[in-house]
């Protein structure tokens, strides 16, 4: 357990690549019928196989076992191409990666012309893999465009670049663009499940979807961050309060009460939870994005139903029966309502001074519809009529039905700053 986990499970063919099967079926049914370009494009964000790709197709470009009467879209892995060029390997002399990031851009493409005038040592092809290929400089490409429009049979060009409109458009054109996209959480959750089944890293539920979020969709970045949990474990269990602490995320639980609290407009408990997102260094505009996260949630529930379980599929079963839960206490106009307000508070607390006041303002919002006169405030009042609940508010949940009237708005005045 000393390499990367993203360098050990760099994919070594294309059925190993994930979430790209817009690039990579194309590519292969191209490949298997032996049409092949001499120049290809790989674009798209940090992190999602662009580099691995490119290594890959020279891989199977100078494959043994691809030969003109058998093109193939799978290297043999057993051929010495397909050794050399394996994870791990040494790389291949008619493999040239060339990171145009650490190279001046137009000394590097002059040599590469010359190299490039030079047959194949052993294999079928000369291969130049440019990585980075924004970096290279203008005049670096005008050397290049020469090879690159009247390329010799032997030569193959691979670009691999974040930015595609920085490749000069004249040598973008003579290539074989492939966008490489974002990889997107149902695709990467299982992945990762199955990484850590191999890896014999037993992991908390929840715990994937927080790394996958953490991750932003770049396969590397989100197996760096798992590497980091599955580090700071010890070997046990990666758990889903150490993560969730480790990245900054608010713990669901922290969520559920809140959110439960509003529902039963128990303003006490509503405060004591701004009282430990506090005290537990969160943000507190951090934990007002995730309230609205979790109220979105909510709505999807209540607008779906059942239905709700393959849209919220990285929910745990026993999570999402709590909010099922919560759903229905809130009902879908306050839901709408509370999800508006955060949007608001949000906004507010771009910059402001004391992030702390706007986050217990938000709260007192949250508790107390009836304060408002709005359309929605009316509408949540309704809801709750129609749910049997009394509509404006506070203890009147709490009250025995034979108590004195529902006091209005029962709430703490917020606390002045630890
Ligand atoms: N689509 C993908 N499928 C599987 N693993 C991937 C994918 N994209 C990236 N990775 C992982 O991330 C690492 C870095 O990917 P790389 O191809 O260098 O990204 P890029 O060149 O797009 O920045 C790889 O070694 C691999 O472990
Ligand atoms: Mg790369
Ligand atoms: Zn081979």
């Amino acid at each position: 357990m000393t390499t990367a986990l993203y360098r050990r499970y760099r994919p070594e063919n294309f059925a190993e690549v994930i979430g790209q099967d817009h690039v990579t079926a194309p590519l292969r049914q191209a490949l298997r019928s032996g049409q092949v370009n001499h120049a290809y494009l790989f674009s798209g964000p940090r992190g999602c196989g662009k580099t691995t790709s490119a290594r890959i197709l020279a891989r199977i470009l100078n494959c043994a076992q691809n030969t003109e009467e058998n093109p193939t879209d799978t290297p043999c892995g057993v051929c010495p191409s397909c050794v050399e060029l394996a994870r791990g390997g040494p790389g291949s002399l008619d493999v040239v990666e060339i990171d145009a990031a650490s190279h001046g851009g137009v000394d590097d493409a002059r040599e590469l012309r010359e190299r490039a005038t030079f047959a194949p040592a052993r294999d079928r092809y000369k291969v130049f893999i440019l990585d980075e290929a924004h970096m290279v400089s203008n005049q670096g490409f005008n050397a290049l465009l020469k090879i690159v429009e009247e390329p010799p049979p032997h030569i193959k060009f691979i670009f691999a670049t974040t930015e595609p409109d920085k490749v000069i458009g004249t040598i973008r054109s003579r290539t074989h663009h492939y966008p490489f996209r974002l990889v997107p959480p149902d695709v990467l959750v299982p992945y990762l499940q199955q990484l850590c089944d191999s890896e014999r890293v037993p992991v908390a539920s929840g715990v994937l979807p927080l790394v996958v979020r953490a991750g932003g969709g770049s396969v590397r970045d989100t197996l760096s961050v798992l590497d980091q949990l599955i580090a700071g474990s010890g070997g046990g269990e990666v758990g889903y309060e150490g993560a969730a602490a480790l990245l900054g995320y608010t713990q669901a639980s922290l969520l559920d009460d809140l959110v439960e609290a509003v529902a039963a407009r128990d303003g006490a408990s509503a405060f004591r939870v701004v009282e430990r997102v506090i005290s537990t260094g969160h943000e507190p505009r951090r934990f007002v994005e995730d309230l609205l996260e979790r109220l979105r949630d909510l709505i999807v529930i209540a607008a779906s139903g059942d239905a709700a379980d393959a849209a919220l599929r990285d929910v745990p079963t026993d999570q999402l029966d709590r909010m099922r839960l919560q759903a229905r206490h809130l009902g879908a106009s306050e839901l709408s309502r509370s999800a508006d307000l955060c949007n608001a508070a949000l906004t507010e607390m771009t910059g402001a001074t004391s992030p702390r006041l706007h986050l217990e303002l938000l709260m007192a919002r949250l508790l107390l519809p009836a304060a408002e006169d709005t359309r929605s405030s009316l509408g949540a009042r309704l809801d709750r009529l129609e749910r049997g609940l009394p509509a404006d508010g506070a203890a009147a949940v709490r009250v025995p039905v034979a108590g004195p009237p529902a006091a209005p708005a029962a709430v703490p005045a917020p606390q002045p700053p630890a």
